[in-house]
């Protein structure tokens, strides 16, 4: 049974919400997430609130707001970025556009106060922010405690009322405080005793799946990767193997060698299916019409196979590997902007889940909690440890455009004319790439927060010709194009598996993009990031012999031109390139 939770996070619609959720859980606090209009005497069993960070403004008319009571209620309140102007707008404060936002690294000074909340945290110290938007005013009875240089009110407090506020995020790694913070938060303001243990985890998950399949038997569309293959294995031990069947579907987008390690294990089949997915995706090159594109294809498929099995019959479900930053990126909270959709939350799959079809074990989880899972249900370290990789593959990392365009010269560096997604302060971004002759982080982050108009920096580490003889050229997703970019990614994982530098990052993604010459017509970006759950992360660092040798393997392939290395944190980058 789960015990009635002590902290409840408002959904106000962040990037973040579930990560604060889950941040309390690990305290061994039972935490439990509701929309932010929940009333407040739904929640007044709960020890203390916490305001979500959202992507609105609280002047926008149909922004998310919270029931005024909770600030009455006695419960301690903590308002987390968007939480905290709208615990200032609400209370008779002010709220103002910045005139430059604040993404990414930043310090806090804070207050040496005898505030429990900020109980031996005083000082300057690394925060991570998100925001246009900022505090000027704070209500009545409020005090500032802590500031940045471009964000004056970037912690607040009014503790006879136990109402806080703070303009950065807590709940991400890189705020380097953050869980003592929230440490105090739950022990020291909200008085909770620890009733929650992870271990418990297991078997709860399998009384969930027991539970929703009824007597139902599960397939899966497996891809290879830690996701499905957990959720596939934690399957198999719930309902019995004999109740749980996988199918691989090789859509032509795997990385080099996939698909072999995939048929080796038992209870899977492998469907060939490349050359429909290339008819499929013929002309297309907006990164949202791939996914949906893919996604289409992957219900046509599946839906075939289904058949050619006999398993459209009722007694079957489809099991699938979707984890919580799937949920929350496109949409699946109730607020949050839609960033991408996930090939698993296309139309197709959205009837099966309407008919109850659809078993998500792992949809509440965070990756580093499903390794654990798959730790616990005695999977290889070997699988496990992998780094992410998306379901639509390959083609998502292999950019492409409709028109030719030129390389644009600046004081800065080359705007390139590429496209790509990104997220800033909890919006979805879509634009070009500044590129800059020198592979400094600190310049990248700086000019990211300065200019406009452009979602990534990235650093030019060799090429074949200088840029400004490069152009971007009109091109769609191809065979040729895959294998160059397969061949690419299979390099770079081999070299930095014999250096062990894949042990080092979280996640490396290699990126296909269409700038060059006519003879060598596309370039290839690296994109080393590390990272704890893919909701935020930073470009890495890696030693400058691994380059070279990566940058000269690459640049002896036919068809590349430029070796590129971005430099972009998530946000404002994403971590993928689409
Ligand atoms: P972004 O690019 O949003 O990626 O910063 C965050 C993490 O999610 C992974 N990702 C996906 N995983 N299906 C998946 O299973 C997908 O469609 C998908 N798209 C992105 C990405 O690789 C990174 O680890």
């Amino acid at each position: 049974m789960r015990p009635s939770p002590q902290i409840i996070v408002l959904d106000a619609g962040g990037q973040y919400c579930h990560l604060i959720a889950r941040k309390v859980r690990e305290f061994g606090i039972y935490a439990e997430i509701r929309p932010s209009e929940t009333y407040a005497g739904e929640i007044s069993a709960a020890r203390g609130l916490i305001i979500s960070g959202g992507p609105s403004s609280v002047y926008d008319p149909a922004s998310p707001t919270v029931d005024p009571a909770i600030f009455t209620s006695g419960q301690p309140v903590l308002g987390i970025c968007y939480g905290q102007q709208l615990m200032a707008h609400l209370l008779g404060g002010t709220v103002t556009k910045g005139d430059r936002g604040e993404y990414g690294l930043a310090t806090l000074d804070l207050d040496l106060t005898a505030d429990p909340l900020f109980a031996g945290l005083g000082g300057p110290q690394q925060i991570w922010m998100s925001h246009r938007d900022v505090v000027t005013e704070v209500p009545q009875g409020f005090s500032v405690v802590g500031r940045t240089a471009t964000c004056a009110v970037a912690a607040v407090a009014a503790p006879e009322r136990k109402l806080y506020g703070v303009q950065f995020h807590p709940e991400v790694v890189h705020t380097s405080r953050g869980r003592d913070l929230l440490h105090n938060f739950l022990f020291r303001i909200c008085g909770c005793t620890p009733d929650w243990d992870p271990s418990h985890r297991l078997p709860l998950l399998e009384q969930e799946i027991r539970d929703y399949a009824g007597g139902r038997k599960v397939f899966f569309f497996v891809s290879g990767g830690v996701d499905s293959t957990v959720a596939f294995a934690l399957c198999q031990r719930a309902l019995g193997e004999e109740r749980v069947r996988g199918v691989y579907v090789d859509t032509g987008f795997m990385r080099a060698g996939e698909t072999e390690f995939v048929a080796r294990m038992p209870g899977i089949t492998v469907e060939h299916a490349g050359q429909r997915f290339f008819r499929a995706l013929a002309g297309i090159t907006d990164p949202e019409q791939k996914r949906h594109a893919i996604g289409e294809e992957f219900v046509l498929v599946q839906e075939e196979v289904i058949e050619a099995r006999r398993l459209l019959d009722e007694e079957w479900i489809l099991g699938q590997g979707t984890i919580y930053p799937d949920t929350i990126e496109s949409g699946g909270t109730a607020k949050s902007s839609v960033i991408k959709t996930h090939h698993n939350r296309v139309a197709g799959i959205r009837k099966l889940l309407a008919a109850g079809r659809v078993l998500e074990p792992l949809k509440s989880l965070y990756k580093d909690e499903v390794r654990a899972v798959g730790r616990e249900l005695g999977l290889p370290a070997e699988l496990l440890d992998r780094h992410p990789f998306p379901g639509p593959g390959l083609a998502i990392r292999c950019l492409c455009c409709d028109t030719d365009a030129p390389v644009l010269e600046t004081a800065d560096g080359w705007i390139i004319p590429v496209h790509s997604v990104g997220v800033q302060g909890d919006e979805r971004s879509y634009a070009p790439v500044l590129a800059i002759d020198r592979l400094d982080h600190r310049a990248g982050t700086e000019l990211i927060n300065r200019l406009r108009g452009v979602n990534r920096v990235m650093a030019i580490v060799d090429s074949h010709q200088p840029i400004r003889a490069m152009q971007v050229q009109a091109c769609a997703l191809v065979p040729e194009r895959i294998e160059r970019l397969r061949t690419a990614d299979a390099i770079v994982r081999r070299l930095c598996q014999r250096s062990g530098y894949d042990q080092q990052v979280w996640q490396f993604p290699v990126i296909l993009i269409p700038l060059g010459t006519i003879d060598r017509p596309d370039s290839i970006v690296l994109r080393p990031v590390e990272s704890v759950d893919g909701m935020t992360a930073q470009s890495a660092l890696m030693p400058a012999s691994l380059l070279t040798e990566i940058s000269s393997e690459l640049l002896a392939q036919p068809g590349i031109c430029a070796i590129f290395y971005d430099l972009t944190h998530k946000p404002p980058g994403t971590i993928e390139w689409e």
